[in-house]
């Protein structure tokens, strides 16, 4: 199978913006994409909210880790967990929901830190990028006292030396006449600078990991390259890695080194995205990848193959394999355990080898494996009838 997303999004960065390393094309994956004990473990953590319906199991036991630097993207459906296990990491949880498991920050155990020692990581270590910064941003104050009140929530400095880092940041995050600007109201910002903005709001405090729940899904696409170009440019600059969120694989293509895939609060495969997207060895990825408009599949013509029904409800999964009931290859025994997240080793000579790294949960990945296109096994839009 080809690399469907080989030319994802076009890039352009503008004259006086940072960087532009990744306006050409996407990003080189390795299969160690980056060398180093992780920045950042998350292990058998869930959440759940109990609801007058009954307990929502929002996550279900979200294993990662983030090494220094590398960029991990989360992909997955709306309702999957993305952004409920992103903000678990970053504390930001409201107090119904119940959280279990392990969130370990440069080998400390962040759940069992004082609410002090918390706040102190949050902002400062970690930080984080949301998807509408008018939500995030207080409209009353100026661009220019936010920065500089997240410079002096973790330290003592005077409010004049807090605002020339706000400045050089709105410089390095191309914002023009960042002086002038820090002086602008959020609204007074387009689309693109505020989301320039809250990145240079993430950075601020020389994170060393930087959670981006779809920075640039609210964005039109010429914009979105552009704040793409931006964050992974001062990424570079502030040596910082990246959980990068999206519902979008060819974001994913350009920018992670590695990816997660969620579906119904669980991972389902992680790999090097050169890897995931080549071998899907979950018949959820491989949907995902024939569902999404590609350049190089619309140039050969190719037609979309979307996964049918709906994801399940997260009150009361299916029997077995939650992904069952909309999977073309599902029998009997996804429907007798759900199946583990684990390295699905080839039993014979004649299936291409899977990295030790690459990880799905489905107890027919071989399956996968020898087929010439996995996204075959769903139907073309032309094929499904009405
Ligand atoms: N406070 C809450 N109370 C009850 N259920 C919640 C709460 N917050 C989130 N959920 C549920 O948890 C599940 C996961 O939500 P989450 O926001 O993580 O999804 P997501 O993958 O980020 O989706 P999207 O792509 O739409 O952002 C959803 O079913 C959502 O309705
Ligand atoms: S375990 Fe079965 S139902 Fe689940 S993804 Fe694999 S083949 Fe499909
Ligand atoms: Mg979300």
């Amino acid at each position: 199978m080809s690399p469907r997303f080989g030319s994802a999004a076009a890039s352009e960065t503008p004259a006086g913006q940072p960087g532009g390393a990744h306006a050409a094309g996407p990003r080189a994956a390795t299969d160690r994409p980056v060398d180093g004990q992780p920045v950042l473990q998350v292990e058998d953590l869930t959440v759940a909210f109990p609801t007058e319906d009954g307990v929502v199991r929002a996550v279900r036991g979200m294993t990662y880790s983030v090494a220094p630097r590398e960029v991990l993207g989360i992909v997955g459906e709306s309702g999957s967990g993305k952004s409920v296990s992103s903000m678990a990491v970053m504390g930001l949880l409201p107090r119904s929901a119940q959280i279990s498991g392990r969130i370990v920050f440069r080998g400390e155990d962040v759940l069992s830190m004082s609410p002090r020692q918390q706040r102190g990581l949050r902002g400062r270590r970690v930080s984080m990028i949301f998807q509408d910064p008018m939500t995030a941003m207080n409209p009353v104050y100026t661009v220019g006292d936010q920065l500089a009140e997240a410079v002096r929530s973790h330290s003592a400095v005077p409010q004049k030396v807090a605002l020339k880092r706000a400045k050089e940041m709105l410089d390095l995050v191309g914002i023009p006449q960042a002086e002038a600007r820090l002086r602008a109201y959020p609204h007074e910002f387009s689309g693109g600078m505020r989301q320039r903005a809250m990145i240079a709001m993430a950075i601020i405090n020389d994170p060393d990991v930087i959670i981006a729940d779809e920075p640039t899904t609210a964005l039109d696409v010429t914009v979105q390259a552009q704040v793409l170009d931006t964050l992974m440019s001062v990424k570079d600059a502030v040596d910082a890695a990246i959980v990068f969120i999206t519902h979008d694989l060819g974001v994913i293509a350009q920018v992670a080194d590695r990816v997660l895939v969620m579906y119904a609060g669980k991972p389902v495969e992680i790999g090097t995205t050169a890897e995931v997207f080549t071998k899907p060895l979950m018949p959820y990825t491989a949907g995902l990848l024939g569902s999404t408009p590609s350049a190089e599949g619309s140039r050969a013509g190719e037609r979309l193959r979307p996964i049918s029904g709906a994801p399940p409800s997260l009150i009361s999964l299916p029997p077995g394999c939650p992904f069952g009931p909309r999977c073309p290859l599902a029998r009997e025994d996804c429907r007798a355990s759900e199946p583990e997240l684990r390295h699905r080793p080839a039993p014979g000579t004649t299936l291409p080898v899977v990295s030790r790294d690459h990880l799905a949960a489905c107890h027919h990945s071989d399956e996968l494996l020898a087929a010439e296109d996995p996204t075959r096994f769903f139907r073309a839009e032309s094929e499904v009838t009405p």
